[in-house]
């Protein structure tokens, strides 16, 4: 499991996230979703220990307050929202920096193997700004799989910690991410995932916090959280949630409907 227990994070002379509670299940995709600067990405980075917290973050048995990098590195793996790569890398240098970091090893053949997990077979000696916002993502994308490759270990489930992992991505490569998020925690592991698109996240998710105003406003199954009234109040926009036969659950804007 990981949890937040009454967190909250001060930056400067502000309150940006306010006692929040949050648990995902090893198993499961859990979706973190909410209108821009409610908080989700400063959630992640307090849950992964990359701001300081008041309240507690564990990792299954890991208290991310008091964890050391290494033990971290070893349990999670953390796609941010933007990365910067300000050295002129090759894909596969991008990718091994993950792989150092974990504890799966620096075999080329793990390379490759995440790499085309991303549909991004061949690009190894690639240069990465040569590729385009998408591509880079993946790269991105495959740097985390990388370090955190077996879902599952003696000591436990390892987790994927993703900021908008579809954000720059096309509609098939949109779906080949969130499958293979789910295929990890199938396998066991645990997946937490920062999404805008909340059909993708209905289709996907097993679980969704929705967050507004620095505060988890409501989490469960994703029939439970997303209600109209629900997410019209946090989005500030009228939106209807309707079910297709049998029971894919889609959102659409009011304006569309009328
Ligand atoms: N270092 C900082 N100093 C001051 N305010 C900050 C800092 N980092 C974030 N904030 C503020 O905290 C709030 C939450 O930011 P956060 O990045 O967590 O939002 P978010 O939900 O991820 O939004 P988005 O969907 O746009 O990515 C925002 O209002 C942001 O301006
Ligand atoms: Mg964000």
């Amino acid at each position: 499991m990981l949890t937040a227990e009454t967190l909250t994070v001060r930056l400067g002379a502000h309150e940006i996230l306010q006692a929040v509670d949050f648990t995902a299940h090893a198993g499961e995709v859990t979706a973190i979703v909410g209108p821009n600067g409610s908080g989700k990405t400063t959630l992640l980075r307090a849950l992964t220990g990359d701001v300081a917290f008041t309240g507690a973050a564990r990792i299954g048995a890991l208290d991310v307050a008091r964890a050391k990098p290494w033990e971290l590195a070893s349990r999670r793996g953390v796609l941010a929202q933007f990365t910067g790569v300000a050295f002129p890398f090759t894909v596969a240098e991008i990718v091994r920096l993950g792989q150092a970091s974990g504890t799966a090893g620096a075999a080329t053949d793990l390379t490759e193997q995440a790499l085309a997990r991303v549909g991004l077979a061949g690009f190894a000696p690639r240069r990465y700004h040569d590729l385009s916002g998408g591509e880079q993502q993946r790269v991105q994308l495959a740097r985390v799989l990388a370090q955190v490759w077996e879902p599952l270990d003696e000591s436990g489930p390892r987790w994927l910690v993703l900021d908008e992992p579809v954000a720059s991505l096309d509609i098939a490569h949109q779906i080949e991410v969130m499958e293979l998020a789910r295929a990890f925690a199938r396998a066991g592991g645990g997946v937490v995932a920062v999404m805008h698109d909340l059909n993708l996240t209905a289709m996907f998710a097993d679980a969704v916090a929705l967050m507004a105003r620095g505060r988890v406003v409501t989490q469960g199954p994703v029939t439970a959280v997303f209600r109209d009234s629900t997410l019209s109040d946090a989005y500030g926009c009228k939106l209807r949630v309707n079910v297709a036969p049998p029971s894919s659950t889609f959102i659409l804007p009011h304006a569309a409907l009328t």
